[in-house]
């Protein structure tokens, strides 16, 4: 499905990004495999992954990491047709409680990760897009930007609006000159981040209440559905939302 593509996965060392790395490179893609601080996973999945894997790190907290990383990432791919918009970060920040340093903490480094960094990257690949008259993102968003999240969750579920908000204006400014922009919103997914949040047995079992297909989802539902938009087979789609939630929230 995506012989020959190159495409850049942004937090590609764990969870939802290592399961679309593999899954790219199964389906023919070359691909660049963005980490932040994990270098050992990094590197040890594009040796398992072989030749058509390369890594670069890049710490998206840093002002400019974003610009960095799209020039390594050309620089070692020679060109690029899509990027997937996946590294994020949860700072939990309980809105009442919280001491003010905690909040301002939780809402910058949770806006500069989720967002601005993507909102960099996005920025430094254009032209490369437009120039080629062609090119894809995927952005990588949650349920929560669509249905709220917990009150000490704010800054997350915020971030996730606006990178909805963001991929939405590409789509709808670049459509023509050939550039797709697409947002898939996983609601629970199986993963060190879910992990994180659902640590309590009885989180757990309410979370999965709340599911109709009674399980979390599986990084492999994610990557498979990312594959599919990169391959070019679904151009009208461009600017359109796929909920992977197992029916939790239904809109
Ligand atoms: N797991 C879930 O339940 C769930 C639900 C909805 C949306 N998502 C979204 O799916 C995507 C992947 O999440 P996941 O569950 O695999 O989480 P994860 O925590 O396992 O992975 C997040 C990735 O982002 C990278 N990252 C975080 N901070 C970084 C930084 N400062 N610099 C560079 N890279 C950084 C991490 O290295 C990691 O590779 C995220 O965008 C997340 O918001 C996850």
């Amino acid at each position: 499905m995506l012989d020959g593509r190159r495409i850049l996965v942004t937090g590609g060392s764990r969870g939802i990004g290592a399961v679309m790395v593999e899954t790219l490179v199964r389906e023919g893609a070359a691909v660049a495999l963005h980490y932040g601080r994990s270098r050992e996973p990094a590197e040890r999945l594009a040796e398992r992954l072989g030749p058509r894997v390369v890594t670069i790190g890049e710490d998206l907290e840093q002002p400019g990491a974003g610009r960095r990383l799209w020039a390594h990432a050309l620089e070692k791919l020679s060109w690029v047709d899509g990027v997937v918009l996946n590294a994020a970060v949860v700072r939990t920040a309980p809105l009442l409680t919280e001491s003010d340093e905690g909040w301002d903490a939780s809402w910058e480094t949770t806006l500069q990760v989720n967002l601005k960094a993507a909102a960099d990257i996005v920025r430094a690949a254009l032209p490369h897009f437009l120039e080629r008259r062609q090119g894809s993102f995927v952005a990588i968003a949650s349920r929560a930007a669509f249905r709220g999240d917990d009150p000490e969750m704010l800054s997350y579920a915020a971030s996730k609006a606006g990178l909805v908000a963001l991929t939405r204006s590409i789509a709808r400014a670049y459509a023509k000159d050939g550039v797709r922009a697409y947002v898939v919103a996983p609601g629970f997914v199986e993963t060190e981040m879910a992990a994180a949040s659902l640590r309590d047995p009885s989180e757990r079992a309410r979370a999965v209440a709340e599911i109709p297909i009674g399980e979390l989802a599986r990084p492999e539902d994610v990557a498979e559905v990312a594959a599919f938009l990169l391959s070019g087979r679904a151009p009208h789609l461009t600017g359109a939302t796929l909920d992977i939630n197992g029916a939790s929230y239904v809109r």
